[in-house]
């Protein structure tokens, strides 16, 4: 398997990791999270979503979020629009990248931003000419990719179609999700060679919800795939509440340690990514991680009891 040297990370912690709970966080916690993340070497956040208050209404203060964080300079800032409004409203508050989202199942589309798909590119083409104007950058996020929770498998072919037409009307990007974690391996090398077809030169990024705790595997076999943007969410928090079984995304602080381990580097400071996700703890009801977050980086299980460990056998020997 051949992996690439770097990896991009695409934090989206303050926008999917929360979206699905219920008790509003107040604004500051987010702005503050957010300020967080931009200090562990993060090249890119998606900070909120432009979306109807009654759908989310955990993303109702986005404009507020959007204005209220310290921006840096070398990190790129996205936001996610289901819709023209969305859009106008998020190019309003200055947001210079959006991540327009549409479903590769008309179910989940429906259910989701209640439109079909074919209305949903046809605002994408109004969305690009706003974004034209206003400078800003624009990628597509292909939801339910790897399956739906309402209609089942999803036909790459299908999802190659989809990809085309965003491309062809303005996208920088095609974002694969697993918005429910029912993809695998070889459904992930299959969709993304699906996708190659259309150029080898497209933008790819992929998003695995750990439903099934394949997320990892799905990650991995999308970079030996070529892919080297990944999007996580700290603490693994995350989950749709459109699609039923909805639940979090790969850890962002797990996979940093696996690539660490793999020395594959990704320019963020696992230390201070732990102590955000532990920061950010009492905002949340949700137990925050499951891995790295109780076992601790590779590294200081190594430098800990591995060494005392080795003094131990070399002391025996010594006897
Ligand atoms: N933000 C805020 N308000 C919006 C909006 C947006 N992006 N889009 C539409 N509205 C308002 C309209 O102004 C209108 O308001 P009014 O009733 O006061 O006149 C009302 O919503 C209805 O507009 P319509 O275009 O018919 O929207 P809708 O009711 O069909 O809702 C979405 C469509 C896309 C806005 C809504 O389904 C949504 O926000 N979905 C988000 C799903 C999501 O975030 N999923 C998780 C991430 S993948
Ligand atoms: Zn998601």
């Amino acid at each position: 398997m051949q992996f690439p040297k770097e990896v991009t990370i695409i934090e989206v912690g303050p926008r999917d990791g929360i979206q699905n709970i219920k008790k509003f966080i107040e604004t500051k916690c987010k702005t503050g999270l957010i300020n967080d993340l931009s200090r562990t070497g993060l090249k890119r956040i998606e900070v909120t979503s432009f979306v109807h208050p009654k759908a989310i209404p955990q993303m109702e203060d986005a404009a507020e979020v959007l204005s209220g964080i310290q921006k840096c300079k070398e990190i790129r800032y996205c936001v996610l629009v289901p819709n023209k409004m969305g859009a106008k409203l998020a190019l309003e508050a200055r947001a210079e990248e959006l991540t327009f989202v549409v479903s590769a199942s008309e179910s989940h589309n429906k259910s989701n931003v209640r439109r079909t798909i074919e209305e949903s590119i046809e605002e994408f083409t109004e969305i690009n000419e706003l974004c034209i104007k206003h400078d800003a950058w624009l990628r597509g996020s292909i939801a339910t990719v790897f399956g739906c929770p309402f209609e089942g498998r999803v036909e790459p072919q299908k999802v190659r179609d989809l990809a085309e037409k965003l491309i062809e009307k303005g996208a920088k990007e095609i974002n694969l999700c697993d918005t429910t974690g029912m993809g695998n391996p070889i459904l992930v090398r299959q969709v993304i060679t699906e996708i190659q077809k259309i150029s080898n030169d497209i933008n790819l990024a992929v998003h695995f919800h750990n439903t099934r705790g394949v997320g990892i595997a799905n990650i991995l076999t999308a970079l030996s795939e070529g892919v080297s943007t990944v999007e996580t969410s700290i603490g693994g928090l995350g989950g749709c509440p459109f699609a039923p079984g909805a639940t979090g995304n790969v850890a962002t602080e797990d996979l940093v340690n696996l690539l660490d381990d793999m020395e594959i580097n990704t320019g963020i400071n696992l230390d201070k990514l732990i102590d955000c996700a532990k920061r950010f703890q009492p905002y949340v009801d949700a137990k925050l991680g499951e891995h790295v977050l109780y076992a601790g980086p590779t590294y200081s299980s190594y430098s800990t009891e591995c060494s005392l460990k080795l003094n131990r056998i070399k002391e025996d020997c010594d006897v």
